[in-house]
């Protein structure tokens, strides 16, 4: 079975309560469970999330060394890790399918959200849809495959 690496990037771990009129009042085991449903008998999900620049671009090499299908939204560091633009390059350059989400939509915020340091390396973009942007990166990867 295909595992799918979903990675969560800074503050993720307060969804559920972090403005829950941007990002919903559900949690990552709220989402963890929706995907692992989806999933169904297609694919393994394993979630994680991390506040943590390097951490987060160790995972990059992890998917590049094991060839896992990524989902990843990026938080924060979408807007200017450059370092991490950098590693999820080497999964797709790979080859191997990097999904870049967010729950928001990010153009219809702030300006400095509206530039993306991730998105010019990513297979595919999906945001502004809640955890349903997930679940079409899901439905994405499980059909790239
Ligand atoms: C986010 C949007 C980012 O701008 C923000 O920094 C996040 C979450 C989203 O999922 O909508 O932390 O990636």
């Amino acid at each position: 079975m295909t595992t799918v690496l979903v990675l969560n990037g800074p503050n993720l771990s307060r969804l559920g309560s972090r403005e829950p009129d941007v990002y919903g009042s559900q949690d990552l085991e709220a989402l963890r469970a929706v995907l692992t449903s989806d999933a169904g008998k297609e694919a393994t999900i394993e979630l994680r999330q991390t506040d943590d620049e390097g951490q987060m671009i160790g995972w990059m090499h992890e998917a590049v060394d094991s060839g896992t299908p990524v989902i990843l939204n990026p938080a924060a560091f979408t807007h200017y890790s450059y370092g991490l633009r950098d590693a999820a390059a080497l999964v797709t350059k790979a080859g191997i399918p990097l999904i870049e989400v967010h729950i928001s939509n990010p153009h219809a915020r702030e300006t400095f959200r509206h530039t993306s340091v991730i998105s010019g390396i990513a297979t595919g973009v999906i945001a502004g849809f809640g955890f349903d942007s997930y679940r079409l990166a899901l439905r994405a990867i499980i059909g790239l495959n």
